[in-house]
């Protein structure tokens, strides 16, 4: 038990008061327990062997009482304990869900999308039994045990010695067993999170499976793994059905032998008979709390594996920790300038940019053009700093780019990548994420800019509609600007538009980048495209070929001294 997730008791702190009546109830309901075997000597004694008639009136109410009073400490109890530990566990998701959006682009990369969603939901919902039941039940039982094991040794010392020799047997049957439940959880663990991750990328890849009929291939996959799931948790299952036959056997035995050699003690007149059938009600009423400790004892075990698992996720660092800077940036991004930079994705061996160069400045235009899988948009990633050149250095207004605090440098970079998403909410709001206390004017304003104003009033309900899951789906093009919109209201001093108007028609386009041309003359603008036409006019441009630049310049310099820039103008004119 060395292992013993103590650290989920420091949720708790919230709670005073509540743990406070939680174990006060325990402790009562395990002294009345033990009190009513206590009684029975009583009862034995002085209706059965003085004859004492009062008592017979008198000893039904007292038991009603008691058993009354049980029942009133049970129920707070086993209701504060459950409140407690599902308010524990809600902390913890709580704590774990902000863990996981803020850690590192990087983990995201090595570890499965799955595998997270899996320790939150899986995870959680099996320490959850953990947390409102298990350790309720321990130490109620424990209580109650050492309440009823006391009423044993104190009616009859001698006999309980004899008693328990037997309970070093059912201990080491008891561990042997718990930890083998361990080690298959730890694998069925591992089989669940597989099948989390079939549904997640089912449901993610819809259109795929459906457009290649997949349907068959993925469900036996999906069976198969499925399969070996339920294989590990019947192990589990087989383990745990061994056990309460075992200790109900060994029980029989001690239990047996005790009659046999306590009843000749009785007839002996070396005890009375009172104190002995309240010896063997103890002895017997303990043996309910010990065989639900062991089963107990083994989903903790479990639980402690679940717990350790979480607790990696727990502990792991988040971006800020690992990345932020301690210097605040002074005044606007003015300069950014990649010194020598390389890059190497943390889970792939190839490096994807090669010592690259290339200086951005206030009041320019640049374009990055390439090849697909040229290293255009990993080029950009940077800027934002979702990951670290693997060699040299960036250099914002000439501070190492590593050195500023995320937060404020993050605030004046707009971006608007390959992927769009959007968020569950209104229209309104999924402009206004980078500016929280927008007015309606400005996101109008943007939403002009980026051409999706008309669209959005003629939704039902205007910039109130309510976007994605049971309200308004886009089209691909209207993402599109929705997030320039959204990037624009941000009025950051870099922007940058990676393919961001791929899916629009040209006229719309062109309106676009006039309006954002317009209103970033002052400021960076990098925009990554395809379609060369939209380009023409940059400051500079960058063409990049395999993760180095080839050359750099304006269109016409670049069209006539570089021939694979050539080859890409012509190749989009001439077809035009
Ligand atoms: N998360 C990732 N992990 C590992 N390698 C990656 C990752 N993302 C991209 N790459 C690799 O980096 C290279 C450059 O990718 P990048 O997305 O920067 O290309 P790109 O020029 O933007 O291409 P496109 O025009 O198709 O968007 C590719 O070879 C790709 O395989
Ligand atoms: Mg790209």
């Amino acid at each position: 038990m060395k292992e013993f997730p103590l650290w989920i008791f420091r949720y708790l702190k919230p709670m005073k008061f509540l743990v406070g009546i939680a174990v006060i109830t325990l402790i009562l309901n395990a002294l009345i327990t033990s009190y009513l075997a206590y009684f029975v000597k009583v009862v034995v004694n002085s209706v059965f062997v003085e004859k004492n008639e009062r008592m017979i009136s008198v000893i039904p109410l007292i038991l009603i009482f008691l058993v009354f009073l049980k029942g009133v400490v049970f129920f707070v109890n086993y209701y504060s304990m459950s409140y407690i530990g599902q308010k524990v566990i809600a902390f913890l998701r709580e704590e774990l869900y902000e863990k996981v959006i803020s850690l590192p682009l990087e983990v995201f990369l090595k570890e499965p999308p799955g595998s997270f969603i899996s320790r939150i939901l899986n995870d959680t919902s099996l320490l959850q039994d953990f947390t409102t039941r298990q350790i309720a039940t321990f130490f109620r039982n424990t209580l109650t045990a050492i309440g009823l094991v006391g009423v044993v040794f104190y009616q009859d010392f001698q006999l309980a010695v004899l008693g328990f020799l037997g309970l070093p047997l059912i201990g080491y049957v008891i561990s042997r067993i718990g930890k083998r439940i361990k080690k298959y959880t730890d694998r069925m663990q591992d089989k669940l999170i597989v099948v989390t991750e079939h549904l997640f990328e089912a449901v993610k890849n819809i259109r795929e499976i459906k457009l290649f009929s997949l349907e068959k291939k993925l469900s036996e996959s999906f069976k198969r793994d499925n399969d070996r799931y339920i294989k590990e948790f019947m192990k589990i299952k087989r383990t745990e059905a061994i056990y309460p036959p075992i200790v109900e056997l060994t029980g029989a035995l001690i239990v047996g032998f005790l009659i046999f050699y306590g009843g000749k003690r009785v007839l002996a007149g070396e005890t009375t008979a009172g104190a002995f059938f309240s010896f063997i009600i103890a002895l017997i009423m303990a043996y309910e709390p010990i065989r639900k400790l062991g089963q107990n004892y083994n989903r903790i075990q479990q639980s402690i594996t679940v717990a350790k698992r979480i607790r990696s996720v727990l502990s792991l660092s988040s971006e800020y920790e690992l990345k932020d800077g301690d210097l605040e940036i002074k005044g606007d991004v003015e300069r950014i300038e990649f010194k020598s930079v390389s890059f190497r994705y943390p889970n792939s061996e190839k490096r994807v940019l090669e010592n690259i160069s290339c200086l951005f400045e206030k009041g320019k235009k640049y374009a990055i053009v390439g090849r697909s899988g040229s290293g255009k948009s990993t080029l950009a990633s940077l800027i934002p700093r979702f990951y670290d050149p693997t060699e040299g250095r960036i250099e914002v207004n000439g501070v190492e780019l590593k050195r500023l605090k995320l937060v404020p440098y993050r605030k004046r970079i707009g971006m608007v990548s390959q992927e769009i998403i959007l968020f569950r909410g209104t229209v309104r709001e999924n402009i206004a994420i980078g500016k929280p206390d927008a007015t309606l004017e400005e996101i109008v304003e943007a939403a002009k800019v980026a051409n999706i104003h008309n669209d959005i009033i003629s939704l039902p309900e205007g910039y109130d509609t309510l976007i994605g899951e049971g309200g308004v789906l886009f089209s691909g093009g209207q993402r599109q600007r929705i997030a320039i919109a959204r990037a624009v209201l941000k009025s950051p001093d870099v922007l940058i538009l990676d393919e961001a108007t791929s899916a629009l028609d040209s006229e719309t386009e062109k309106a676009i980048q006039r309006a954002i041309d317009e209103m970033f003359k002052d400021k960076i603008l990098i925009t990554i495209a395809h379609r060369l036409s939209t380009i023409l006019d940059s400051d500079e441009i960058i063409f990049i070929k395999n993760g180095k630049i080839l050359a750099r310049g304006k269109h016409k310099e670049l069209y006539s001294k570089l021939p694979d820039y050539k080859k890409l103008v012509d190749m989009q004119f001439l077809s035009h």
